[in-house]
């Protein structure tokens, strides 16, 4: 302590030198929490379980590398390493960027009539904030399924917005919208065009965490309807769709959207003016590089003025907040994308963790079932989640009882899959039934 703090209590500090939004701010985060515990655990010699990770470990628990990306990257000149990337980032990642939310589906999108522009972005977050700060007006709620990423709520905070949510499961489910609560979402949607002048919806999907949920085609298409519908009954408000798409290249459907939006379109054959549809990519997941910060944001829109103008935005907003965009990564993704050998290479690693993420998904599964716990619906991803009240004191009993690490979220506990051997998924499903028998 020094001693000028008997001039200025710290309480007073906070007060002086924090604006009121600052004050308020703070909190560890749970996920490192738990992680934390764990890795001390195991230092004590404990026998841990791990699934407290988002990241994709190998069953020996290191983080699983795509070696393609990996080799790419260290191969790069130094210009290319510590250089400045351009500012709305490197063409060919720009185009890549389209292509990954697109897939064999741009052609078609494309001579609809509908443009396609991207910006570079320091991973899927730098997307989500960018479309914060420019697709909603200060104050609006951004709307979000009620079960939804912790950061959502932080990044939305950030950019002095709030949150509107919609139910994630329906409580009597119509066939074929098994996992979509449509009129819940038609009442939200409905509610925030009648009071904001723009409505902006975040929908992570397929793989969603923290369950690994994925919509099924006929939910998206009753997605895109809802929106769609609600853009031509308030013409005059500005509705924007942006999937989250951190987890699509470890799904069933990677491009289901972009397949789902090309059906809409030819079967109404018109895209309203105040409608757009946008694309947060992340190359954390799906190339393995989590901490090079390497994203986009990909918008589509029938108006080539105004992508041309968003583009302008965008790179506006990028400079005012990050500046550019890692390059690094932008260039060695974009040659594996491009040379047809290691693209070939890469997309057999990352086939071999899609295998691995399926395997023990099917474990976690089947073990889950043994034990009579019922999950949310877990498709694809890094996750799944199994829903109780007493969130806390299960994750407690199985980190105590059980050396089984999880995560407490709102509303259940977050199972890493993708931390998590699949020859362990066992032990999972029997610390969950204990710690749920236990607090029963
Ligand atoms: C749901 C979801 N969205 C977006 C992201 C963005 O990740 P990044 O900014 O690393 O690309 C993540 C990362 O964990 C995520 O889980």
């Amino acid at each position: 302590m020094s001693e000028f703090s008997t001039y200025v209590e710290s309480q007073d500090a906070t007060h002086l030198l924090l604006n009121p939004e600052a004050v308020n701010k703070g909190g560890e985060d749970k996920i490192f929490d738990w992680f934390t515990r764990c890795l001390a655990a195991k230092k004590d010699g404990r026998d841990v379980v791990n699934g407290t990770l988002g990241s994709l470990l190998d069953d020996d628990g290191h983080l699983a590398i795509n070696r393609t990306v990996e080799r790419q990257i260290r191969g790069q000149p130094s210009i290319e390493l510590v250089g400045y990337a351009p500012l709305r980032g490197l063409p060919l990642f720009r185009d890549l960027a389209i292509e990954l939310a697109l897939g064999s589906n741009r052609q078609a999108i494309e001579e609809a009539g509908i443009s396609a522009i991207s910006i570079a972005t320091p991973g899927g977050c730098g997307a989500l904030s960018a479309s914060v700060s420019n697709f909603v007006d200060v104050g609006d709620r951004i709307l979000l399924r009620a079960r939804h990423w912790g950061p959502y709520k932080t990044i939305i905070e950030e950019r002095g917005c709030k949150i509107a949510t919609w139910p994630f499961l329906p409580e009597t489910p119509e066939a074929g919208l098994e996992h979509l609560e449509r009129a819940g979402l038609a009442t939200e949607l409905t509610s925030l065009a009648q009071s904001q002048k723009r409505v902006l919806i975040w929908l992570n999907d397929p793989a969603h965490n923290p369950t690994g949920l994925s919509l099924q085609a006929s939910e998206r298409r009753a997605v895109l309807e809802e929106v769609w519908e609600h853009a031509l009954a308030y013409p005059e408000v500005g509705i924007t769709l942006l999937i989250d798409a951190a987890y699509t290249l470890y799904a069933a459907e990677p491009y289901g959207w972009a397949t789902t939006l090309k059906e809409e379109i030819a079967r109404r054959g018109d895209f309203p003016e105040n409608l757009m549809l946008c694309f947060a990519i992340s190359c954390s997941k799906s190339h393995t590089c989590y901490g090079l910060r390497t994203g986009a944001l990909v918008c589509l829109h029938p108006n080539k003025q105004f992508t041309d103008k968003l583009v302008e935005v965008l790179l506006h907003t990028g400079r005012g907040t990050w500046s550019a965009a890692p390059r690094v990564a932008q260039r060695a993704i974009s040659e594996v994308h491009i040379d047809a050998e290691l693209h070939e290479e890469w997309q057999g690693e990352r086939d071999s963790f899609k295998r691995l993420l399926d395997e023990r998904r099917d474990a976690f599964r089947r073990a889950a079932a043994a034990h009579n716990l019922s999950l949310d619906p877990t498709h694809d991803g890094y996750f799944a989640f199994l829903e109780c009240e007493a969130n806390l004191q299960v994750c407690e009993i199985a980190a105590t009882q059980h050396d089984v690490f999880l995560v407490p979220l709102e509303g259940g506990v977050r199972i890493g899959i993708c931390a998590i051997a699949a020859e362990h998924m066992e032990r999972v499903a029997a610390a969950l039934a204990d710690g749920l028998a236990q607090t029963r």
